[in-house]
């Protein structure tokens, strides 16, 4: 003590130049502080607003989406398919992560949510009632229908299993679906865009397939089956069966989905995942006469 009072006595200029020094100190630290923020704030705008730009258009809503909470949210009839059976392929449809290209068979009381869930991919259903199509389409204008002529029906089912070999244009190695009018299992005068994309995802639930007179599904099951194998590429497809509890659904699916390519299964809904067949194809010089 005694020796600050004589400096400080001595050398009183040594008390104000620490003080001086220690606010240049503080007033340098305030300084930095705001050019970093300053810095810092000019890029985190740009950063931000790219981010949310792109968050935006991902996260929000689309038309389809907004109509499906719509008509979920105000409709008394929810979808013949199980919480079970939906997720199935919910879940398939989230380890995607992708947009993908989705082609369902029939309009119901699902439309809407099927399509809700690709909101950025392609979404096309196939509907054998023309009157059912306008119905569901005036109410639901967003989603994509088409009109398919079923050349079938679900009495012949056991007739057809039983004599379709015999039809080169049915065969393993030779079945196309465009034009193919001689193999009547074959879907053969859908619009281009069918044959032309490659579907990742397959649901039938339709046509009906519970009196005589009704198309039955054995053309969807044998078709789906000939365009997954017959796709570009190597992906494979997602098939997706409803009402498997019905003896035509899984007479069919055993013949043409294969036992081998079933991969999941809960109520009467199956999943499959049939294979490309590719390029390295020995499919023109087989002599299988089975699809499994
Ligand atoms: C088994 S339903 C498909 C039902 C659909 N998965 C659902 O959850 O609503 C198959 C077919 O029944 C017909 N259908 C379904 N609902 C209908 C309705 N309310 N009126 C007329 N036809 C209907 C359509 O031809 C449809 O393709």
């Amino acid at each position: 003590m005694q020796v600050n009072e004589k400096m400080r006595n001595r050398y009183p200029l040594i008390g104000e130049k620490r003080w001086s020094v220690v606010l240049l100190v503080i007033l340098g630290i305030i300084g930095a502080l705001v050019f970093t923020t300053t810095i810092l704030q000019t890029s985190n705008n740009t950063l931000f607003c790219s981010l949310t730009r792109t968050s935006n258009q991902q996260s929000n809503p689309t038309p389809i989406q907004l109509r499906a909470i719509l008509h979920y949210a105000t409709s008394h009839v929810v979808p013949q398919q199980s919480l079970e059976e939906i997720s199935i392929t919910l879940n398939v449809i989230k380890s995607l992560n992708r947009p993908f290209n989705f082609l369902v068979f029939g309009l119901g009381h699902d439309s809407l949510m099927w399509a809700g869930f690709n909101p950025h991919g392609t979404t096309l259903f196939l509907e054998e009632d023309p009157k059912w199509v306008q119905t569901v389409l005036k109410d639901s204008p967003e989603l994509r229908a088409i009109t398919v002529p079923y050349r079938t029906q679900l009495q012949e089912a056991d007739e057809l299993l039983k004599t379709y070999r015999s039809e080169p244009a049915c065969s393993p190695a030779k079945a196309t679906l465009k034009g193919n009018e001689k193999c009547k299992l074959a879907l053969h005068n859908l619009p281009d865009e069918v044959y032309d994309t490659d579907w990742d995802l397959i649901m039938i639930d339709a046509p009906r397939g519970y009196f005589a007179e009704a198309p039955g599904r054995m053309a969807a099951i044998f078709s789906m089956n000939v365009m997954a194998r017959n796709r570009k590429g190597s992906d494979v497809t997602h098939v997706f069966l409803h009402d498997v509890d019905r003896k035509v659904e899984k007479a069919y699916a055993e013949e043409f989905l294969c036992k081998k390519n079933k991969v999941d299964g809960v109520g009467r809904l199956w999943h499959f995942k049939i294979p490309a067949i590719g390029n390295n194809d020995t499919r023109h010089d087989s002599n299988d006469s089975t699809f499994c």
